[in-house]
């Protein structure tokens, strides 16, 4: 049998804002609960296709910071569904050498829910196969002032003088740190915007919008996103030949 050939190069870390479940159930006069219940089989096809193809590093926006001011119910059915997600995954996390991190502020989460997220970061933290990092109750704006409240609090301490500060340094105090930027960024629903998500991080990712809502976007959904990423080119602020490697010195 022939080996399946996937579009390279691949991305190493991809990053997806997973939107348009309320939309999605709202067409088919279903509750906006629906929409999420079908968008968590999307996040278990795009989890096995990432690992499938070889991305290294996925990143999930699944709740944000400013979705707590939702209505209580469709919060708490979020929070339950993520749950279910956790228990249901664990297994084949295991089997598939898949390590779960979390972006974002779990002490504002459900008890139950942290206790579980726990449980399943600590028995995968030394998988290396996928790295899989759902972000909850996540707001960059807020990653990022918590980590110069830290790099502020080891400078008053004499820890570290200002002039250290720098990339690095930063990018260390960021719920991301020793993980490589995302080449990519998909986003769903047709939105064009990064709604806090990954401000620093995405600085130099290639973007991708689909009109596709999130319960629809798929494994060949996924390929075609990864198709298009193939055919960018990346200059990270050099010219075109250069990026090509050829003189025109
Ligand atoms: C994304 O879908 C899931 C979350 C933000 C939790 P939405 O719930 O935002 O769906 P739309 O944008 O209202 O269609
Ligand atoms: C962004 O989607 C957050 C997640 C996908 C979890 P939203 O639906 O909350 O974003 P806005 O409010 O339309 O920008
Ligand atoms: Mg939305």
């Amino acid at each position: 049998m022939q080996a399946i050939q996937y579009p390279e190069p691949l991305p190493q870390h991809v990053a997806i804002i997973m939107d348009g479940n309320g939309r999605w159930a709202e067409q088919r006069r279903r509750p906006r609960l629906f929409g999420h219940k079908a968008g968590a089989d999307s996040v278990r096809e795009a989890v096995e296709t990432a690992r499938e193809v070889g991305i290294r590093h996925l990143t999930l926006y699944a709740f944000s910071t400013e979705n707590w001011q939702r209505p209580g119910l469709e919060v708490k059915g979020l929070m339950n569904l993520l749950k279910n997600y956790l228990r249901s995954e664990l297994d084949t996390m295991r089997k598939n050498g898949i390590r779960l991190e979390c972006f974002g502020q779990k002490d504002r989460l459900p008890d139950d829910v942290r206790k579980m997220l726990n449980r399943v970061i600590i028995e995968t933290k030394d998988f290396s196969k996928l790295h899989l990092n759902l972000c909850l109750s996540y707001g960059s704006r807020a990653e990022m002032i918590r980590a110069v409240q830290e790099i502020g609090r080891q400078c008053e301490a004499g820890e570290l003088k200002p002039e250290d500060i720098d990339d690095q340094l930063f990018s260390n105090h960021l719920y991301s740190t020793g993980q490589p930027d995302p080449d990519l960024l998909i986003r769903t629903s047709g939105e064009q915007r990064l709604s806090n998500f990954l401000l620093w991080q995405l600085s130099y990712a290639e973007l991708y919008f689909t009109d596709i809502k999130w319960p629809d976007f798929r494994k060949d959904q996924f390929i075609a996103a990864l198709e298009e990423y193939a055919g960018r080119q990346r200059r990270f602020g050099k010219t075109g030949a250069q990026t090509e490697g050829v003189s025109t010195a």
